[in-house]
């Protein structure tokens, strides 16, 4: 069956660019970005990866390893980041996993035979530390992914994990957020969020984000 968010991310054992990886040690207790692409030396995967190893600051100062995957060889895929690293102007500093066999895109459903037979989609996974996969996307081969919304979610998932609040439309680090509607009682409002919030309907209350 296909993967749900708040499932177990499945482990695996797989060769990379960076050796053997075994996928929950490698994790640790960090955050983890696993996503596909469908194939090396290809001009819009070029530019994802590119702009994953520029954002790499972004992702280690969350606590997030970035992972990618696709079929090809882990020689392919050496060749390739030099490609990267040279036209996209960036070091390509985290590992691609080569899935020859399939083993790992069967386990996260990363190949959808009617859109390719043989080749992964962009599919992404962000996994919490408790290895619990907590957003699932899939673009079709044709149009690049957005890796500052990737962002954008993580922040959302590492604010909201540890206050009562999810964060509305469009929202950017920063901005207010809504308090979640379970939160009825006034004492414990006004003591998690003493900065005050404002009520623009009763199950619509807006207050400064609580970390800022
Ligand atoms: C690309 O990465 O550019 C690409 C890969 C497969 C199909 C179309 C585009």
């Amino acid at each position: 069956m296909a993967l749900r968010l708040g499932d177990l991310a499945p482990d695996f054992e797989q060769d990379s660019s960076e050796g053997r990886i075994r996928f929950h040690d490698w994790l640790g207790d960090s955050w983890g970005v696993l996503f596909s692409h469908p194939a090396d030396y290809t001009p819009v995967c070029t530019t994802e990866l590119g702009l994953t190893a520029r954002l790499q600051d972004e992702f280690v100062r969350r606590g997030v390893k970035a992972i990618a995957l696709s079929v090809d060889g882990v020689e392919s895929h050496k060749g390739w980041i030099q490609d990267i690293n040279e036209t996209q102007s960036t070091t390509v500093n985290f590992p691609i996993l080569a899935d020859g066999d399939r083993k790992v895109s069967q386990l996260y459903d990363m190949i959808h035979p009617n859109a390719n037979e043989t080749l992964t989609v962009r599919s992404l996974f962000i996994i919490d530390p408790k290895k619990r996969v907590r957003l699932i996307i899939t673009y079709p081969a044709s149009t690049g992914r957005n890796f500052h919304e990737i962002l954008r979610v993580i922040d959302s998932l590492q604010l909201t994990d540890n206050h009562s609040v999810a964060t509305p439309g469009n929202w950017q680090d920063g901005d207010d957020v809504v308090i979640i509607p379970s939160l009825k009682d006034e004492a414990v409002i006004r003591e998690k969020f003493p900065k005050g919030y404002k009520a623009v309907r009763p199950y619509l209350r807006l207050t400064p984000q609580p970390n800022k």
